[in-house]
């Protein structure tokens, strides 16, 4: 069976109320959402992504009044937070009401909980009309949608419906950050910084990726964002190697030719392009991708994270 591609939000959440799975864009990347309620319609997007089942989901909302039918206690912080960045980039991770399956958070008690800003994702998820979880609307360790035109490559035949939008604005996964406890915990850097988040709730930390014992963010420790390329992380231009099979994304020009070059004008520009730099180098057969870095501050901290992820291979 084919994916219905349309540009209605009307008729895309048509298939989240009957229970179907929907691609939609938001500012960040194209998530895959389901009806939270449904656990049915959860479970079809485990397998739609061939996400391992220990990886939780993030409910997405159209008014804040929703948060109530999810967690069970908007705490302090978190209500700081909600007031300063919703809607926008920032998931807050609380603890889930009795009324959320199971399987929608990996079998953790708490769930994450974003508020799209873009106004396409507000009407399709206004149009619902119950919460939407949503991982990004790519298969399972690929780089992240981007494009309406990614989540076809990925999943058409696999999904209901893709709701098209243009190219994703921020280009980089939400921030995510952990409000159970007394001092906010940012698991998963984004374009909303540590800088701004510390302005709204001064204590606010980052988790140590070295808690492996219980890794708090589960999505974390997962293979991500893999070309079939290798890829590699240099500081300088100059000193990537050029080739017939091998790509390079930076910031500046480097030295001979190389298959294919990104030379972005900024981090945001940088950010904005990398998924889809990475998924290009896939479909034009690049064994290699040069990355370079950024300073890690600001969007940069996030842009690295990805680009550190993807070299891992
Ligand atoms: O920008 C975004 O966040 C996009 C768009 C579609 O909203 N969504 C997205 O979802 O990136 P996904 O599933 O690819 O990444 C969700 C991340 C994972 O690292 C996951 O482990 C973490 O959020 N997460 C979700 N629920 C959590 C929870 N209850 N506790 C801790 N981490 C959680
Ligand atoms: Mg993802």
């Amino acid at each position: 069976m084919g994916t219905f591609v349309t540009g209605s939000p009307e008729a895309a959440a048509g298939y989240i109320r009957r229970g179907g799975i929907v691609a939609f864009p938001t500012e960040t990347v194209y998530g895959l959402g389901a009806d939270v309620f449904n656990e049915r319609a959860v479970a079809a997007i485990f397998e739609a992504k061939k996400r391992p089942a220990d990886n939780p989901l993030i409910a997405h909302i159209a008014d804040i009044g929703q948060m109530s039918d999810l967690a069970t206690e908007v705490t302090a912080n978190a209500r700081l937070f909600v007031e300063a960045f919703f809607p926008g980039p920032l998931t807050i991770v609380l603890h889930k009401s009795e009324r959320v399956p199971l399987i929608a958070t990996a079998g953790l008690d708490t769930i994450g909980i974003r508020m799209p800003g873009f106004e396409l994702s507000r009407r399709f998820l206004k149009e619902c009309g119950t919460p939407v979880v949503a991982p990004s609307a790519n298969l399972s360790g690929r780089p992240s949608p981007t494009t309406w035109q990614a989540v076809f490559e990925d999943l058409d035949g696999r999904i209901d419906c893709i709701l098209q939008g243009d190219a994703t604005e921020i280009g980089l996964e939400s921030t995510v950050v952990d409000c159970t406890g007394e001092v906010p915990v940012v698991l998963r850097s984004g374009s909303i910084t540590i800088a701004e988040l510390r302005r709204v709730v001064p204590s606010t930390i980052v988790a140590d990726g070295s808690d492996t014992d219980a890794p708090r963010s589960p999505g974390m420790k997962h293979r991500h964002y893999s070309p079939s390329a290798s890829v590699e992380i240099v500081s300088n231009a100059a000193d990537a190697i050029p080739g017939d099979r091998t790509a390079f994304i930076g910031l500046d020009r480097p030295n001979g030719n190389f298959a294919v070059v990104l030379i972005c004008a900024d981090v945001d520009e940088y950010a904005r392009g990398i998924f889809e730099f990475l998924r290009e180098c896939d479909r034009r057969g690049i064994e290699k991708v040069y990355c370079q870095s950024v300073a890690d501050e600001g969007l940069g901290t996030a842009l690295m994270d990805r680009v550190r992820r993807a070299a891992m291979g």
